[in-house]
């Protein structure tokens, strides 16, 4: 599968799992789509909660799920989609800090950085990062010899 195909797969599944964002604080609907190594994917959308720090971003629900189905070591890319509730997101939605060191353990224990595939909500343009780009110098389970 080509990248762009990769990349259209990823955001169709991250659009498809923003839908089920639980976010009437912010309204701020996000959507994640991890590609695996046998080809499948895992998704993720942001949690909020009446005691708004709980709250769980679409990147980091994701990485959970897919770690407690055993594959924490077998993610290859991510696609990212983000935007007001019911509205046109225009500009891509890059991931908050917390989930890029987040991320980066997948990323740490699979031995490989991960392609990113960033979009708005509904549409407009899909930028692509490495997470190495995003979190340059990164402390992580290699650090502390686990990788
Ligand atoms: N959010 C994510 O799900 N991922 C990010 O990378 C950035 C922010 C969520 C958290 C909150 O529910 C809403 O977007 C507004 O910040």
């Amino acid at each position: 599968m080509s990248d762009s195909e990769t990349a259209a797969r990823l955001i169709a599944a991250a659009r498809g799992a923003a839908a089920n964002a639980w976010a009437p604080y912010s309204s701020f609907s996000v959507g994640a789509a991890l590609l695996m190594t046998d080809g499948s994917i895992v998704t993720g959308a942001n949690v909020e909660n009446a005691s708004y720090g709980l709250s769980l971003c679409a990147e980091t629900v994701a990485v959970a799920k897919a770690s407690a189905e055993g594959r924490m070591r077998d993610i290859v890319a991510v696609g990212i989609v983000g935007g007001m509730t019911g509205e046109d997101g225009i500009e891509p939605i890059l991931p908050c800090g917390r989930c890029r060191q987040v991320l980066n353990e997948a990323a740490q224990a699979g031995r490989r950085d991960l392609d990113m595939w960033c979009s708005g909500l509904t549409g407009g343009p899909v930028a692509h990062y490495t997470l190495a780009e995003l979190l340059p110098h990164a402390f992580g389970p290699a650090n502390l010899g686990i990788v």
